[in-house]
């Protein structure tokens, strides 16, 4: 019998035209029932890809679907490649395995349904519309160099989409990448600590690629996608990518620390001499921001001098005051 998910692919493919395509057709060329084809398409729906039905002309997608293929994955990546057409959380899968998986695994899904942001929030993730990767690492540091580490991979996401050709990027402190001003990327970094003092990475990258718009309505704040800028991308290669730059930034800063990153960064960094404002739970400190210091921490000129803050909880905002 055919696994459900082969199946639902098959029809993704055949929905891939412009043109709308009737139910018996489905039925017709994938040899089973109307009643089949219904299902499936109610569960791609569900899983939020966005599909046009009309009850003369058939069905049609309203946005594209990118799927990755689980071959080509683990032909070009070195390192073990778990896909999986739907999961919890990428980072969730990571953190139940760390015992089992070595520096520079990954985990790919092609939808979460527990998409998870920084701080309890939610990050959406409809089926097959974007990227959700979440890469193990392993790193004898301890906490207090982590901020640092979790900034690099801000640059790294960069590195790898600018190779692909998008431009506009820019980096937000801590961790987020923009696109034209409007969140395109968020980092999420867990750890769990091990007995000798070291740390199991799940190092999180949901990107966004072609957002649908019943899915683009539920998100609070401006966000992008490729769409645009790369509108046929090829998911494989943005995942190998994204692997191999990632290893080979890790590596480099655990030789060389957060020093060999300060160029990358300042130049996509997106606050430079901007007036912002820090959020501290429920206190706030506004300044003009002055950038990274050596520990990945935000530096700020404020009415009491040169103030640097660092940790996970703390928010950057533009300030609209000045
Ligand atoms: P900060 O990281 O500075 O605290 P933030 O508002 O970006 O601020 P995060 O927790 O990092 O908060 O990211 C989650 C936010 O990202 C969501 O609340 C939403 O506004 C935005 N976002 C952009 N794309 C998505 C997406 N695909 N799914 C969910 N949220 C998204
Ligand atoms: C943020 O900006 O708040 C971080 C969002 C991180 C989302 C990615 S998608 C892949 C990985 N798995 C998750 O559950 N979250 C991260």
């Amino acid at each position: 019998m055919v696994d459900h998910w082969h199946r639902k692919r098959e029809i993704l493919t055949l929905l891939g035209s412009e043109k709308f395509v009737s139910g018996e057709w489905l039925a017709q060329e994938l040899g089973v029932s109307r009643t089949a084809i219904n299902k499936h398409i109610e569960g791609l729906i569900e899983l939020g890809v966005a599909i046009y039905s009309v009850k003369s002309k058939g069905y049609k997608l309203a946005s594209p679907v990118r799927l990755a293929n689980e071959d080509t994955l683990k032909f070009g990546i070195k390192n073990r490649c778990f896909y999986f057409n739907q999961i919890d959380s990428t980072n969730g899968f990571v953190l139940q395995h760390v015992n089992e998986l070595e520096r520079g695994d990954i985990c790919v899904a092609e939808c979460q349904s527990g998409g998870r942001g920084r701080r309890g929030k939610a990050w959406l993730s409809p089926y097959g519309s974007h990227l959700y990767f979440t890469q193990y690492w392993q790193t004898a540091g301890n906490m207090a160099q982590l901020m640092g580490l979790s900034l690099i991979v801000g640059c790294s996401v960069v590195t790898v989409l600018e190779r692909l050709g998008v431009t506009g990027l820019g980096l937000k402190w801590p961790n987020d990448v923009y696109l034209d001003g409007k969140k395109l990327s968020g980092i999420l970094v867990e750890l769990q600590g091990q007995a000798d003092g070291g740390c199991h990475l799940a190092i999180g990258i949901g990107i966004n690629l072609f957002m649908p718009q019943q899915i683009g309505a539920h998100i609070d704040q401006p966000w992008s996608d490729l769409s645009d800028i790369v509108p046929v991308l090829d998911k494989n290669r943005l995942i190998v990518g994204l692997q191999k730059q990632l290893s080979q930034d890790l590596t480099v800063f655990e030789q060389q620390g957060l020093t060999a990153f300060i160029d990358r960064w300042k130049k996509s960094d997106i606050f430079m001499d901007k007036s912002v404002n820090i959020l501290l739970g429920d206190s706030s400190v506004s300044g003009v921001y002055q950038g990274i210091d050596e520990q990945g921490g935000v530096v700020l000129t404020t009415d009491k001098g040169k103030q640097s803050f660092i940790g996970g909880e703390i928010s950057l905002r533009a300030s609209f005051t000045k």
